[in-house]
C-alpha cells in the first residue's frame, strides 16, 4: 500500500500555493507528502505541524515550522486517515496525534485528506475509534464508553506494557467493536464524557477532498 500512500500524497501538492503554510498531519502518507513539500520548500513560507514525528520531519527537510498562535487560519491542510466514509469523514488518530490534527484540521479554509483504497469504508468504526483522554481519568471515561456503546475500550500500550503518551502527555484509549451510523452524534457524545480531550473522529470536520492513490489517483 505504500505506493498508493505516495501517489496520494505526492497528487495533494497540486492543492499548494505560492508562499502558504500548510498544515501538516502526521503518519506515513504524509511522510510522502513532507517530503514532496521538501521539493518545492522554496515555494512556500512553511508549516504547522501536528507532531513532534512531522515537526523532526519537516525541520530536517530545510522547512520552517511555525506556532498556530502566530499563524491565523491556514489555507490548507494536509493529512491522511485509518478509515473513510463516502461523505468524507474519517476516522484518525492511529499515531495518536488526533488532538492536533484536529486543531489544525478546524484552524483550516481546506483540508485535502490523502489515503491509499483499502482506508474506504462505508461504515465507520472497523479500525478501534482513538479517543485521547487525560490520564487520571482513563478508567472513568471507560467505564463512561462501555455504558454508552456497548463497545470495548482498550488502553493503548506498547509491547513492554507501558502507556502510549501522546505529544500532549494524555493517554489513548482506542475503542473496539463500532459500526458508527450516526458519526456526528457519536463525536459530540463522547466529547462530553469529563477527561475526554478529543476523539478521533473527524464527522463534525470532515474533510473537503479525499486523494486516493492509485494510477491515476481518484477524487472523493
Ligand atoms: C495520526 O494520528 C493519524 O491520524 C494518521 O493520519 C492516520 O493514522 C493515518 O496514518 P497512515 O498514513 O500512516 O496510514
Amino acid at each position: 500500500m505504500s505506493e498508493a500512500k505516495r501517489l496520494a500524497a505526492e497528487k495533494a501538492i497540486d492543492y499548494v500555493e505560492d508562499g502558504m503554510i500548510v498544515g501538516v498531519g502526521t503518519g506515513s502518507t504524509v511522510a510522502y507528502f513532507i517530503d514532496a513539500l521538501g521539493r518545492i520548500k522554496e515555494r512556500i513560507k512553511g508549516a504547522v505541524s501536528s507532531s513532534e514525528q512531522s515537526t523532526q520531519r519537516l525541520l530536517a527537510h530545510g522547512i520552517e515550522v511555525f506556532d498556530l498562535n502566530a499563524t491565523g487560519p491556514l489555507s490548507l491542510y494536509v493529512d491522511g486517515a485509518d478509515e473513510c466514509d463516502p461523505h468524507k469523514r474519517l476516522i484518525k488518530g492511529g499515531g495518536a496525534a488526533l488532538t492536533r490534527e484536529k486543531i489544525i484540521a478546524e484552524a483550516s479554509e481546506r483540508f485535502v485528506c490523502v489515503i491509499d483504497p483499502a482506508k474506504r469504508v462505508d461504515i465507520l468504526g472497523r479500525f478501534p475509534l482513538p479517543v485521547e483522554v487525560i490520564p487520571m481519568a482513563r478508567s472513568l471515561v471507560a467505564r463512561e464508553i462501555v455504558g454508552m456503546t456497548r463497545a470495548q475500550p482498550v488502553w493503548r500500550q506498547d509491547a513492554a506494557g507501558r502507556g502510549i503518551v501522546t505529544d500532549n502527555g494524555n493517554l489513548i484509549l482506542d475503542i473496539h467493536g463500532l459500526a458508527i451510523t450516526d458519526p456526528v452524534a457519536m463525536e459530540s457524545a463522547l466529547n462530553q464524557i469529563p477527561g475526554v480531550v478529543s476523539v478521533g473522529l473527524f464527522a463534525r470536520r470532515p474533510a473537503d477532498v479525499v486523494i486516493i492513490g492509485g494510477e491515476p489517483p481518484q477524487l472523493l
